[in-house]
């Protein structure tokens, strides 16, 4: 398919990190980002939402490591409208999402009003999910839903096991989106954690049983433990990893997203041979998406998955993925209160362009984002 750069109409706003000229990185914000500046694709996407991914956060506080090659628009994850196309699978008007791929790495990312996209990195978003929706499930959402897809894929179902499935790091974002799709397509789950303090926050996601990290952790190393789960979504690795692999069923599956607890696999091939586990690798980044929305579609009539209510705003931590991770790096963000930034032409809270709105105090930014101040009540 031949290339071509889209023609954009007008300049898109959007943060731009660019180079100070002597190795450093300089963050604001533009409204003036000619069509030149856009990068080139086949698609123009009118952002509609971006996430706060904890990698935008490195990226829009200078951190090195995720923005490579200055000058670059942040956001990893994208939801909007094709605006401009010049592929027929991929019409304007189509609702699609961006996640991976190098956007707001190596390529200009969410972070504005307008991304140009290649139409084989869009995923179409299904009927039913809102693109606010969407985007708020961004990275961890589809992580989690590609390993809801491969426990489905393999044949473990609610209805194949009387055992449960576990969650490792269950409280965290892939954790917490793996628990509220997993109890939406109706099995049993595990939530283990190191933070048996939030077990009221993991039963609302439908975990089935809170076991605590370190209790979990305190059995023998051994390669083969009591068949204690027909199957396991983990994003810790490490002993966690190896734990699970010796804790699960008769050809039961174990669906690795992660490292948080590190990346080596200290175990044996004993379960692999004597109990037929599998063990498969979830990659978001690169995903062969584009005909198949399978991770969006199994969180699209979820009620239990995480999303905002009428107002926009979350119910406790649903928007967790992204606001834990800026609040991370962010030291005047408190404990359950967090930012989303939404990036649009119109306020979706109040309807009116860029220019008449202020949602949050005076660090909020200017131009097509508006930051949405969201506070997660606990209960
Ligand atoms: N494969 C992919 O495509 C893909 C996509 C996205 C993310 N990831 C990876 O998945 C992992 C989780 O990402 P995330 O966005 O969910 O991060 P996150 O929100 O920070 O959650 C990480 C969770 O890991 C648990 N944890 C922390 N230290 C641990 C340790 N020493 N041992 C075991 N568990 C530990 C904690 O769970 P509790 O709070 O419950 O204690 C923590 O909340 C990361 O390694 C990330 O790089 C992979």
């Amino acid at each position: 398919m031949k290339r071509r750069r889209c023609s954009l109409a007008n300049h898109a706003s959007g943060w731009w990190i660019g180079s100070d000229g002597s190795g450093g990185l300089t963050t604001h914000f533009r409204d003036d980002i000619a069509s030149s500046q856009m990068g080139e694709g086949s698609l123009t996407i009118a952002v509609h939402y971006s996430a706060l991914n904890y990698k935008d956060a490195l990226a829009l506080t200078g951190s090195p490591g995720v923005v490579r090659k200055p000058p670059l628009i942040p956001g990893i994850d994208i939801a909007g409208v094709v605006e401009e196309s010049s592929d027929a699978e991929v019409p304007v008007g189509t609702r699609v999402v961006i996640t991976g791929y190098g956007y707001g790495e190596n390529r200009h990312g969410g972070l504005a009003t307008r991304v140009i996209a290649e139409p084989e990195h869009v995923i179409p978003v299904p009927e039913g999910l809102s693109l606010e929706h969407a985007a708020t499930l961004g990275t961890a959402g589809i992580t989690a839903g590609l390993a809801l897809t491969a426990l489905q894929n393999h044949g473990v179902t609610p209805d194949s096991s009387s055992l449960p499935i576990a969650v490792t790091g269950a409280a965290g974002g892939v954790g917490s989106l793996a628990l509220a799709l997993l109890t939406g397509a109706g099995y049993q789950t595990v939530a283990i954690t190191g933070r048996t303090d939030e077990a009221d926050y993991l039963s609302m996601l439908g975990a089935t049983d809170v076991m605590s990290r370190q209790e979990f952790l305190s059995q023998p190393s051994r390669p083969l433990l009591s068949e204690q789960f027909a199957g396991a979504i983990d994003q810790a690795g490490g002993e966690m990893l190896a734990r699970i692999i010796a804790s699960t069923t008769s050809n039961g599956i174990v669906a690795a997203c992660g490292l948080a607890g590190g990346s080596d696999l200290p175990t044996t091939v004993l379960p692999f041979i004597l109990r037929g586990v599998s063990l498969v690798g979830i990659n978001s980044v690169f995903q062969p998406l584009r005909s198949s929305p399978g991770p969006l579609e199994s969180s699209r009539h979820r009620e239990s998955a995480p999303g905002p209510d009428r107002s926009g705003h979350f119910p406790r931590r649903g928007s967790r993925d992204c606001s834990s991770s800026a609040r991370r790096t962010d030291p005047r963000s408190r404990r359950g209160e967090g930012a989303r930034l939404v990036v649009s032409e119109h306020c979706p809270e109040h309807g009116g362009n860029a220019a008449d709105h202020r949602h949050t105090g005076s660090d909020e930014p200017r131009g097509g984002v508006f930051v949405v101040g969201t506070r997660n009540p606990r209960p």
